[in-house]
């Protein structure tokens, strides 16, 4: 099958090398030419493990190219697919405006008859709307049927999840175009679910607002361990053996980042709003959420009182590890908050610092190298659970820094381990060990 794929960000990228893997021949389109020339090179414009190898097999099979030009990228395309950015507007809701534009681009250039399949999270209604603005502007006689198909894929393991994950959920209005992207989709090792379009649509929202859900509130449930002397460790374990709750999504931290569940949250209770329902839970979650972003300033600010003049080692930047991404990560709510009450800080990520330059405006160090981030800090606050974070030794923070008081905002060592190497340690949901 021949595959036009529309933006080349987590989604897009992953997505065309996926469906080439699998067989299918894929143009993936960009608008922005830097970075079609970055991929055309066979390079990767995002860190996902496992992407780089399979798009440089892919392309040298010729089954994978890349073109800034939209007329080139859908000669011949039977599928297309939109994986352009929706993000979120200042009142909260979804801005359309890319896949508006990605629409267009496919009405003035198409030549034949396509299925058009959004793969952008969008609310409930857009696939129709979007099939309206091709309709408007392509040539007369050219069929165009659309089809909605959602993206679980997470972050950092995005390239195991399109070939391993949960399920695939295609919203389609007609059988021969449900059945057209099942077919596609079938080398994919996961249960396929067709159903209609704005089920399809919801069922996006609706999980993102699900797991979002479940992490702030294992998060007010550590607030609330904190000040009774529970661990909230031992709670989500005990919790999570239910096989109705789960053990994932229950791990207690300083808040959810990242590009998606922030804006779909916030998009899905404009959503509602808009449609007479105000959904107060899902505002509970943000706001739980936001506050905990800041939790660790607090706890900091209470042990020192004032912070002029102390080198704090920030430890991650990305908003969760194995990625180089950095939107909505709590490091950009600590970092200012951090230097505004007058600390020093160096910052240590193993990928994300020219992500982090882009986005961080304070005066601040950046160092690859853990141990550097460490030497002579007056205190360290861990963002990311990085593996050579979680990893560390635990006498490192004795021997590097001048005092070893770390909080720890992703709760990654036992007590006990942080009892023996008698570290001075705060972490989220769990007794302190001073
Ligand atoms: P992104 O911002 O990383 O990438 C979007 C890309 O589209 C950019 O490279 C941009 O240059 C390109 N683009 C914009 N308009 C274009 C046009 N008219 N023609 C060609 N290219 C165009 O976005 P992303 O993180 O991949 O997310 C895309 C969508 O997928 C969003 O709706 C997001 O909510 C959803 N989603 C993202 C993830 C994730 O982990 N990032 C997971 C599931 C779903
Ligand atoms: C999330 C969803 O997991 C994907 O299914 C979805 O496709 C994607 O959003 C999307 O729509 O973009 P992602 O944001 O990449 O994926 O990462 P997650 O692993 O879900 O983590 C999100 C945030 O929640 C991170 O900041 C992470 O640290 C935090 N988190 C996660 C917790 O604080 N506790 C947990 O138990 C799990």
């Amino acid at each position: 099958m021949k595959i036009a794929v529309i933006g080349t960000g987590y989604v897009g990228l992953v997505t065309g090398v996926a469906l080439s893997e699998i067989g299918h021949h894929v143009t993936c389109i960009d608008v922005d030419p830097s970075k079609v020339e970055t991929l055309s090179k066979g390079i990767p414009t995002i860190y996902e493990p496992g992407l780089e190898e399979l798009m440089k097999k892919n392309m040298a099979a010729g089954r994978l190219a890349f073109t800034a030009t939209h007329s080139e990228g859908l000669a011949e395309a039977a599928v297309v697919y939109i994986a352009v950015g929706t993000p979120k507007r200042a009142d909260g809701s979804a801005n359309l405006d890319y896949v508006e534009a990605a629409a267009k681009d496919i009405a003035h250039n198409i030549t034949q008859n396509v299925i058009v399949v959004i793969k952008s999270t969008v609310p409930v209604g857009t696939n129709f709307h979007i099939l309206n603005v091709i309709n408007a502007n392509v040539q007369p006689g050219i069929q165009v049927k659309i089809a909605s198909n959602p993206e679980f894929l997470r972050e950092g393991s995005a390239v195991n999840d399109t070939f391993h994950g949960d399920r695939i959920v295609i919203g389609a209005e007609d059988e021969a175009t449900a059945d057209t992207l099942a077919e596609i989709n079938a080398p994919f090792d996961m249960p396929i679910l067709k159903t209609d379009i704005s089920s399809a649509e919801m069922i996006k929202y609706a999980s993102n607002a699900f797991l979002a859900t479940k992490i702030s509130f294992i998060n007010e449930i550590a607030n609330i361990c904190e000040s009774l002397g529970a661990n909230v460790e031992e709670v989500a374990k005990g919790m999570g053996f239910d096989h109705r709750i789960g053990p994932d999504f229950l791990k207690a931290g300083i808040g959810y980042g990242g590009s998606c569940f922030p804006k779909d949250t916030n998009a899905l209770v404009q959503l509602a709003g808009n449609n007479h329902h105000d959904f107060n839970l899902l505002k509970s979650v943000i706001e739980v959420n936001n506050n905990q972003q800041v939790l660790l300033v607090d706890k900091i600010l209470s042990r020192f009182g004032n912070l002029e003049g102390k080198r704090v080692a920030v430890l991650g930047l990305a908003f969760k590890p194995h990625t180089d991404d950095l939107r909505e990560s709590p490091a950009l709510v600590m970092i200012p908050k951090l230097a505004e009450l007058g600390a020093d800080i160096i910052a240590y990520d193993p990928i994300a610092i020219d992500n982090a330059k882009r986005q961080i405006k304070e005066e601040i160090e950046y160092t690859e190298q853990l141990p550097t981030a460490l030497q002579n800090a007056d205190f360290a606050v861990v963002i990311t659970d990085w593996p050579d974070v979680k990893n560390i030794d635990l006498s490192e923070y004795n021997q590097l820094m001048n005092d070893p008081i770390v909080f720890d905002g992703r709760n990654c060592y036992s007590l006990d381990a942080v009892k023996q190497a008698t570290i001075e340690y705060y972490s989220i949901g769990r007794p302190d060990q001073t």
